[in-house]
C-alpha cells in the first residue's frame, strides 16, 4: 500500500474508533458496591488509586504489595473513603508460593471473588541490555509468572461469581523501546499469555472474562524517576520530550477498573497508545527512527 493510502486509511479508521471510544461502554460505580475486589501492587501508584476508587464506591477489598506499613495506611484510607472492608496481605511476588496464597487469603477474607486485578511490578533498570539473566529470571516471575499463578488460582472463584480478571500491560508490551528489555519482555509474555486465555475462556463458555489494559506513560513516581534518569542520560531528550505528557494515575485507575467493569477485552489510556502501536507496524522504518532519535547523544554513564 501507498504511504497517502495508509494514512489516510488509518485517518479514518482513527476517526471511527474515537468516536467508539467516546461513546463507551455505560459505566456506573453503582455495581461496585459490595464487589469483592483483590488488588496487587496496591501500596503505590496506579494499584494505589485503583484502591481509593474502589474505595469510594463501597467495595470490598484486599490490597497486596510487599511493604504492609504501607499496606495498612492504604487499607485505613479507604476505610475512610466508604470502602464495606479493606484488609491487607504483605507478599512478595517473587516467592513462588505467595501468589497463590494471596488469592487464597482474599477468597477467605471475601467469601469469594468478583474481581482480580493484577497490576503490580518489580523496580528494573533503565539501561542497556547487560547479560543479567538473573535479574530477568526475577522480573519474569514477578511481572509475569506470579500473574499467571494468581489467574489461574482465581478462576474457579472467579467462574462462581462471574468475576473477571484485569490484566495491567504497557505500550511496551506491544512495540519495542531501547533500555526496557526485562520489563518489555515481562509486558509481551502477559500479552501473549493472557490473550490466549481469552480465546480459551470464550471457546468454553466460561463465565469468566479477562481485561488486558495498554497504558502509555503515567505519573506515578516511580514512572517520573526513570523520566528524570533518562533525561539525566540521554540530554537531548529534554528538548525533544519537553512537551511528553505523562497522564494521571487516578485517571488511570478509574479506565483500569471501567474495563473490567464493562467486560471489554482491551483498553488503551491514553487512547492514542493504540495508534502509536499500530503506526510502528504499518510505518517501521520511520517509527524506528523516530525511537532511535531520542536516544541520538551518547549516554553520559
Ligand atoms: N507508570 C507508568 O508510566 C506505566 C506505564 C505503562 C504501564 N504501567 C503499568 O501499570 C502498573 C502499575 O505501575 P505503577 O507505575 O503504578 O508502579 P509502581 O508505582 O512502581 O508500583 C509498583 C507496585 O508493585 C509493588 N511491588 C513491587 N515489587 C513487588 C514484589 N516483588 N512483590 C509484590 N509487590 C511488588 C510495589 O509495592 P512494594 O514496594 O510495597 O512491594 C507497588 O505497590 C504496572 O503493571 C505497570 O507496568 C505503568
Ligand atoms: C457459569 O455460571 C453458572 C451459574 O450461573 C454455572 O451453572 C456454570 O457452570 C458456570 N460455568 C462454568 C464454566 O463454570
Ligand atoms: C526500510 O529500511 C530498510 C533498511 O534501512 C530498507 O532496506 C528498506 O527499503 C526501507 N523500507 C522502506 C519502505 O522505505
Amino acid at each position: 500500500m501507498g504511504f497517502y493510502l495508509k494514512l489516510s486509511a488509518l485517518v479514518g479508521v482513527t476517526a471511527a474508533l474515537f468516536a467508539l471510544y467516546m461513546s463507551g461502554p455505560a459505566f456506573s460505580s453503582e455495581s461496585l458496591k459490595g464487589a469483592r475486589v483483590l488488588v496487587t501492587g496496591a501500596s503505590a501508584g496506579i494499584g494505589e488509586q485503583i484502591a481509593y476508587h474502589l474505595a469510594r464506591s463501597g467495595a470490598q477489598i484486599v490490597v497486596t504489595a510487599r511493604r504492609g506499613n504501607v499496606l495498612q495506611e492504604v487499607v485505613e484510607k479507604c476505610l475512610g473513603l466508604g470502602a464495606q472492608k479493606a484488609v491487607y496481605i504483605p507478599a512478595d511476588m517473587a516467592e513462588p508460593a505467595d501468589p497463590e496464597k494471596v488469592v487464597s487469603f482474599a477468597v477467605e477474607q471475601l467469601g469469594g471473588l468478583d474481581y482480580l486485578i493484577l497490576n503490580h511490578i518489580g523496580p528494573s533498570p533503565f539501561a542497556f541490555w547487560d547479560g543479567d539473566i538473573e535479574h530477568t529470571k526475577w522480573l519474569m516471575q514477578v511481572n509475569f509468572l506470579s500473574y499467571v499463578q494468581m489467574a489461574w488460582k482465581a478462576i474457579p472463584t472467579l467462574e462462581d461469581s462471574k468475576g473477571s480478571i484485569i490484566v495491567v500491560s504497557s505500550m511496551l508490551g506491544r512495540m519495542c523501546s531501547p533500555f526496557v528489555a526485562p520489563y518489555s519482555s515481562t509486558k509481551f509474555a502477559l500479552n501473549g499469555f493472557f490473550g490466549t486465555l481469552q480465546h480459551e475462556l470464550a471457546m468454553k463458555n466460561s463465565n469468566v472474562t479477562v481485561s488486558i489494559c495498554t497504558l502509555g506513560l503515567i505519573d506515578t513516581d516511580s514512572a517520573m524517576e526513570k523520566v528524570r534518569l533518562a533525561v539525566s542520560k540521554f540530554p537531548e531528550m529534554i528538548r525533544k520530550y519537553t512537551n511528553m505528557t505523562a497522564y494521571p494515575a487516578s485517571d488511570a485507575a478509574l479506565q483500569i477498573i471501567k474495563a473490567g467493569v464493562t467486560r471489554q477485552s482491551e483498553i488503551f489510556y491514553p487512547w492514542f497508545t493504540y495508534y502509536l502501536i499500530n503506526i510502528k507496524d504499518w510505518f517501521p522504518n520511520m517509527s524506528n527512527k523516530v525511537m532511535r532519535s531520542f536516544y541520538s547523544t551518547e549516554p553520559q554513564s
